[in-house]
């Protein structure tokens, strides 16, 4: 090439939850199942679409509206409908003019961070789920800001850590909060959320709330959502159907803009993502025409209350297998269906392994375990894969500097998922023995 084809940012396009895939592939190519822990999709683990639900689509396909471009911001009905569904909640109240479709959450955080000038910051959990710290890294050129969600306090963010980096960090314009958390499945308390309005109102920030799990909550949990306590602030929230459907191939989420008229800038910035969308045409329409049709179907609530339900139930089937196991240390969910097991750190060492049987997996083990500057619970989670056929997304690849592996909570086979987290159990014990000068008593 007679120039660099990149721009700097771009080397912080990293996404390990589908990276990790390469690597289980070649396992599989040798003729072993994969038992998938990498990625939340409720499909791949089984989840079965209603019948009912399958009705409102196939009708919709039956119909040839359904086969032409959607209104740019999205078909008005369904912005109509979700207005009327955030307003009930009697917070910041909104119009069908304020809500703006996109192909997917995932489309909507890559063109959050797109238009921003590269100097204006959003800071993001740590654990960050990377799809918003990879963007927002790449936007400005550089690594991603963080506060830190505290492991020994619920999950819950670190305000005093928050609070500084925002303070001595003038160029942080925003506040990103996930909630329910991907990767730590934690919800958050009304006073916590509240602590981030006053933040964010102490230095004119941006709230921008991703609240794809926002009706995936369990065990006597509920979400707050942002429009509850955010008052006159500007904030954005991101909400999807890929979860809560589910329906991920759908590849339909939205945002819902939040007093748009509470400072210039903001209003210029919903306008931008606007005409960003309309410049592409629109997004992709079945989804959008089905969203109102499946949301006030009259077993839409009780599907939801079931699903929810299960997860809850896994999530206390998990905490059963792994609470006995010493050296890693997890909370218990409340909200999504991911949980986030970190290790001890004093117990973990180069050499640990686990035992392969096939020698052309350990091969294969040997070259990935050849990469530089490995981190600890990356090295763990190519033995689980190449001992157990466990594919795990270790936290690391999460921008976080603690060391452990995220799971998820959704496979709906319960003998299957108890296997899994036995296998799991077990492995987390035969890795921690397995270094000689360590003692660890399982
Ligand atoms: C917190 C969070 N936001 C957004 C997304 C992306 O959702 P979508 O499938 O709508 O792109 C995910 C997917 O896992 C997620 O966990």
């Amino acid at each position: 090439m007679r120039q660099l084809l990149l721009r700097p940012g771009a080397e912080e396009l990293n996404y390990e939850i589908r990276g990790i895939v390469k690597k289980a592939r070649q396992i599989e190519a040798l003729g072993y199942d994969m038992t998938w822990e990498n990625i939340g999709d409720p499909i791949q683990k089984s989840n079965k679409i209603p019948a009912w639900m399958k009705e409102i689509v196939a009708d919709l396909v039956s119909q040839d509206h359904t086969y032409g471009y959607a209104d740019s911001k999205g078909m008005l009905e369904t912005r109509r409908f979700l207005a009327g569904l955030n307003n009930a909640k009697k917070g910041a109240q909104i119009s069908a003019e304020d809500i703006l479709f996109f192909n997917g959450l995932g489309d909507a955080i890559a063109k959050l961070y797109q238009f921003l000038i590269p100097t204006a910051r959003i800071i993001g959990p740590s654990p960050a789920y990377s799809t918003h710290s990879s963007a927002e890294a790449a936007h400005a050129n550089t690594s991603p800001i963080t506060y830190r969600l505290d492991p020994d306090n619920n999950w819950y963010p670190d305000m005093e850590d928050l609070y500084n980096k925002v303070k001595y960090n003038p160029g942080i314009v925003g506040i990103l909060i996930i909630n329910p958390d991907n990767p730590t499945g934690m919800v958050y308390p009304k006073e916590v959320l509240q602590r981030f309005v006053e933040i964010a109102k102490e230095f004119k920030l941006l709230l921008v709330a991703d609240e794809i799990y926002q009706n995936i909550t369990y065990n006597g949990y509920e979400a707050i959502s942002l429009a509850e306590v955010i008052g006159d602030l500007p904030g954005i929230s991101m909400k999807g159907i890929s979860k809560e459907f589910p329906w991920p191939g759908s590849r339909c989420g939205w945002m819902e803009f939040y007093n748009k008229n509470a400072s210039v800038e903001f209003a210029k910035l919903c306008a931008t993502l606007e005409n960003a969308k309309m410049i592409e045409v629109c997004s992709t329409i079945l989804p959008q025409l089905a969203i109102p049709r499946i949301m006030q179907h009259p077993l839409y609530a009780a599907y939801r209350k079931t699903a929810n339900a299960k997860i809850g139930r896994r999530s206390q089937l998990m905490e059963d297998i792994l609470s006995p196991v010493k050296g890693i240390k997890f909370n218990r969910t409340k909200g999504a269906f991911y949980n986030t097991i970190i290790f001890d750190e004093t117990l973990l060492h180069d050499g640990q392994h686990l035992p392969v049987e096939d020698a052309r997996i350990q091969v294969l083990l040997d070259a990935w375990l050849r990469e530089k500057e490995m981190p600890h619970d990356k090295r763990f989670v190519y033995n689980l894969l190449a001992s157990e056929r466990i594919c795990v997304v270790p936290v690391s690849s999460f921008c976080s500097d603690l060391r452990g592996f995220r799971v998820t909570l959704l496979e709906e086979d319960e003998d299957v998922f108890v296997d899994t987290f036995e296998r799991m159990a077990k492995s987390i014990r035969t890795y921690l023995k397995s270094n000689k000068e360590v003692a660890v008593d399982a």
